[in-house]
């Protein structure tokens, strides 16, 4: 592979951001502050405590968030849930999808995910987990989105509370392009089309 000319920028997913709404000095230190919050809240549930990040979205976060809680014994097993139907929320939903954790019984299930939206991705796990015999169910979101559907799903622990704008970066897709840019922002118009 050979390097890309500096003179030619063309194909820099950076050239495709509109605004940086989160930089990455902040997700880092706001995702510290996250486990160690969830380091103090889980101490009596060392060697119980599941930590569950949701596919793909939650891969940068999941791995930052569990490397800042080095002191707690903890499983991490993976999910995927897919989203399906269009702007409209009476018609959208999500469905579990793929490999689900395994022998909950008895134990904490934190479930982390990129961004709270709808609300469909943590209602339908925490149904599915509480109803697997987890001893307790939590949530943990990077991202929460300034709106009804988000703010009235139960969440334990929210990084930041953005305005309602479709955003892309550390973790989140569009196209499943852009997931490994190191901040949050916005797409310009014209990356979308
Ligand atoms: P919910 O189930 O509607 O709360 O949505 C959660 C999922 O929708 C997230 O895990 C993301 O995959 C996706 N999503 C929602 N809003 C955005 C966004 O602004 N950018 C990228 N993905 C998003
Ligand atoms: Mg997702």
């Amino acid at each position: 592979m050979g390097h890309a000319t500096t003179s030619d920028n063309s194909g820099d997913a950076h050239d495709d951001i509109d605004r940086v709404l989160v930089s990455s000095a902040r997700i880092a230190s706001r995702v510290v502050e996250l486990a160690q919050q969830v380091g103090n809240d889980y101490a009596h549930a060392d060697g119980r405590l599941t930590v569950v990040p949701v596919m793909t979205g939650s891969l940068l976060f999941a791995a930052d968030f569990v490397r800042a809680l080095p002191q707690r014994r903890l499983r991490l097993q993976l999910t995927t849930v897919s989203s399906y139907g269009g702007k409209n929320t009476a018609s959208r939903g999500s469905a579990l999808n793929g490999a689900l954790p395994k022998h909950l019984e008895g134990h904490h299930v934190l479930i982390l995910d990129d961004i709270l939206d709808s609300g469909g991705t943590l209602r339908l796990l925490r149904a599915e987990f509480e109803a697997r015999g987890a001893a307790s169910v939590r949530a943990c979101v990077l991202l929460r989105k300034k709106i009804a559907s988000a703010l009235s799903t139960p969440c334990e622990y929210v990084g930041f509370d953005i305005d309602d704008e479709f955003v892309v970066g550390y973790g989140l897709d569009f196209d499943d392009l852009y997931r490994n840019l190191p901040f949050v922002g916005t797409l310009k118009p014209e990356a979308r089309a």
